[in-house]
């Protein structure tokens, strides 16, 4: 079956929007992630609207909470039918054998990834809140018990990709966001007037080649004047076949 590389971030508030750009884009190129904001705002219905289209979904709600409260809601995202869930891994070993172990059985088993630490902190961040190890070793450190745990793999960021796959084996699914394709035109022109929020980025090409599996692309996809453009654009820089 076809396994496109590409999953496109809806970051949008309601449903409307996101199924205009699905509209727009071809489920043989891409999936799609929907996250926090877009889920909180249409929820269930909008994963089945989005799948009638014939896309798989990223279900990217970081799932993060007791064991059996955490394991419930990946039970019910499977049954959703997602092809991705995930959850935090500073949630502990407890929280992710549990998620883990209840979707095992699912019908259709969705890929279970681990969020390591989000990008946002930085070494004075996790500090605060009282851990004195490099950003780098916790990753490494929860992206090996993610691992122990059961779980397919882990979101890193792409400077991480190099580590985690030399360390967790090549059937270790990383899934790297903070991706900005190579074009300078594409990647200044879409941005223009929106400073650009991701600072540790990475082109597509540069990503795979450093153990990535799969690329998280938003905004350089979603606010191009032609999405399905850009998407094949990326395509063809990581020699994906159209
Ligand atoms: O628009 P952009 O390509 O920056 O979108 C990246 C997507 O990846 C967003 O949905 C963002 O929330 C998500 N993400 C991220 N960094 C992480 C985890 C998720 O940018 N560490």
């Amino acid at each position: 079956m076809n396994d496109p590389k590409i999953i496109i971030a809806l970051d949008y508030p309601a449903a409307a929007p996101a199924l205009a750009l699905a509209d727009r884009l071809q489920p043989a190129l891409c999936r799609l992630k929907v996250g926090k904001e877009l889920f909180t705002a249409a929820g269930p219905k909008l994963i089945e609207q989005l799948q009638q289209r014939g896309f798989e979904i990223f279900l990217d709600l970081k799932f993060h909470d007791i064991p059996n409260t955490a394991a419930q809601a990946c039970k019910v995202a499977a049954s959703l039918g997602v092809w991705m869930v995930n959850v935090h891994a500073l949630g502990g070993r407890k929280m992710l054998e549990a998620a883990h172990e209840a979707i095992a059985s699912s019908a259709q088993r969705p890929k279970l990834i681990a969020v390591t630490m989000l990008t946002s902190m930085a070494q004075g961040d996790l500090a605060d809140i009282g851990i004195n190890a490099t950003p780098a070793e916790m990753v490494l450190r929860l992206a090996k018990l993610a691992r122990e745990c059961g779980l397919d793999g882990v979101v890193c960021s792409a400077q991480e990709a190099a580590l985690l796959r030399r360390e967790c084996g090549d059937g270790f699914c990383l899934v790297t966001p903070g991706i900005r394709p190579a074009q300078a035109s594409l990647a200044g022109k879409l941005l223009a007037g929106h400073p650009d929020d991701q600072s540790r980025v990475m082109t597509p090409l540069a990503a795979l080649q450093a153990g990535a599996s799969y690329l998280v692309i938003g905004r350089p996809i979603t606010r191009a004047a032609n999405p399905l453009q850009a998407l094949l654009d990326i395509n063809k820089e990581i020699g994906e076949q159209a």
